[in-house]
């Protein structure tokens, strides 16, 4: 059985110069001059150059790489020289050249449109700037995972299907489900906040999904919510917790990713510099620097001034009560919430969102009223205040907005492989 080596091997020098080597992977670019094929192939891992010359590869070889078009499926052997002429520095000079799949021509070429590049997502996918992204989504997830193994948080699998909403009605997507209505769900809190009375620190990363009717660069329909619950934890040791993720995958990030981050344009010290403690204001001090009406939320542009000039990100505490949930606790004067939004650095937005939790039943209930709530459909979780309810606290973490900022990305749809926005959920 032939053993195919990694590009990036080849590349870095493993294989012995002048010996024979095989490699599989894509046509990334392709061009013959005078009897040669000069083939660009990638493979996961890199891009290297090959040479399909007649005498040394076979006639079918040098046949094949002349008709094969880019983005076909290849198979390469021959032996691995050092070439400063080739880009990465060497190249592999072919003695067979094997088209696994001959593809037609790509329907993607240079200057192509956003949209256009949105209707062939799946092809646009390959490229190498979505490879980086991809690969760097996968270790972001990855050492979140870890942090909260470490902190000896457990993690596990909450609903999708629900009827207790918990962030509004506006944007609640409502399905039918058998003659009765439920919804996608918005959060996991409310279920993570029933498992906090068994395992005490829990975690969920989870599709959630908003009928967000807003066209910006920062709300996806369909997002990952990395969403924690700790027992006994106030709102302070609740954001102790979130600079310290953010930190450990900031850190992680620069140490262990540097290639990737420079691939993407991003310097590991920009990262190095994210680490505790983080900026911090009252929500009061916030609306005096954007300049805002008190009582009204953050715009964009009041996130841009709210961030300007800061190399890591900031708190914003104690929200007034009536613009959040019913689920957040009140400071003793009853005016302001027990909570704190993250902002991103540059203006990438809230990337974390998090409260101590009303734990009292009558409190609750009380609450639930006044925003017009239907019990019934909350029952299970006014059980939890019930039976040996305990104070708490938890936040949700926006994974694409955590990977635009961390990433530097114009737009969130570029965290995510296939994005759902308002106008869009193909393919
Ligand atoms: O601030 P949100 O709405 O908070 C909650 O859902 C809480 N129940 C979470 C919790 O305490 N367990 O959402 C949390 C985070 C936001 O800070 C933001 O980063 C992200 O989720 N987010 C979105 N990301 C992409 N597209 C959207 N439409 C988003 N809406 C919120
Ligand atoms: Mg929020």
């Amino acid at each position: 059985m032939v053993k195919y080596a990694a590009v990036e091997d080849v590349l870095s020098g493993k294989h012995a110069e002048g010996s024979p080597v095989s490699i599989r992977g894509w046509i990334y670019r392709t061009r013959s001059s005078g009897g040669v094929s000069f083939v660009v192939v990638r493979d996961r891992s890199g891009v290297i150059q090959c040479t399909v010359k007649k005498g040394v590869a076979d006639n079918s070889s040098c046949e094949a790489a002349q008709k094969a078009l880019v983005e076909s499926s290849i198979q390469v052997t021959g032996k691995a020289f050092q070439d400063g002429r080739a880009p990465g520095g060497w190249e592999l000079r072919a003695e067979k050249f094997v088209v696994t799949h001959y593809g037609e021509t790509y329907p993607i070429t240079r200057d192509q449109s956003t949209e256009f590049l949105l209707d062939v997502r799946h092809l646009w996918l390959r490229s190498q700037k979505m490879t980086n992204v991809l690969k760097a989504r996968h270790h972001v997830i990855r050492y979140l995972r870890e942090f909260f193994d470490e902190q000896k948080f457990y993690e596990f699998s909450p609903p999708i299907l629900t009827k207790s909403g918990c962030e509004g009605g506006s944007t609640l997507f409502e399905l039918d489900y058998f003659g009765d209505k439920v919804y996608l769900t918005q959060s996991g809190q409310l279920y993570n906040e029933a498992l906090i009375a068994s395992l005490e620190k829990v975690f969920i990363l989870a599709p959630t999904f908003r009928a967000e009717k807003s066209r910006t660069t920062k709300h996806l329909t369909e997002f990952w919510m990395l969403e924690v619950e700790a027992a006994h934890f106030d709102n302070e040791e609740n954001m102790r917790l979130q600079e310290e993720m953010v930190s450990f995958v900031c850190r992680k990030m620069a140490d262990e990713q540097s290639g990737l981050l420079k691939n993407l344009e991003r310097k590991p010290d920009e990262l190095t510099v994210v680490e505790p403690p983080f900026h911090c204001m009252t929500y009061e001090e916030a609306v005096d620097k954007a300049g805002i009406e008190w009582g009204d939320d953050f715009g964009a542009k009041d996130e841009v001034a709210l961030t300007k000039g800061l190399d890591k990100p900031v708190f914003v505490k104690n929200y007034p009560l009536k613009i959040k949930p019913f689920y957040m606790e009140a400071t003793p004067d009853g005016k302001h919430a027990l909570n704190s939004d993250l902002f991103a650095p540059q203006g990438h937005g809230e990337i974390a969102g998090g409260s101590q939790r009303v734990w009292e039943y009558d409190k609750l209930v009380k609450r639930m009223k006044a925003e017009k709530m239907n019990l019934a459909d909350y029952e299970w979780y006014l059980d939890l205040r019930r039976y040996g309810s305990v104070p708490h606290s938890g936040f949700g973490l926006g994974v694409e907005r955590l990977i635009k900022w961390l990433l530097n990305l114009e737009h969130i749809r570029n965290a995510i492989p296939f994005p759902r926005v308002i106008n869009r959920a193909y393919p």
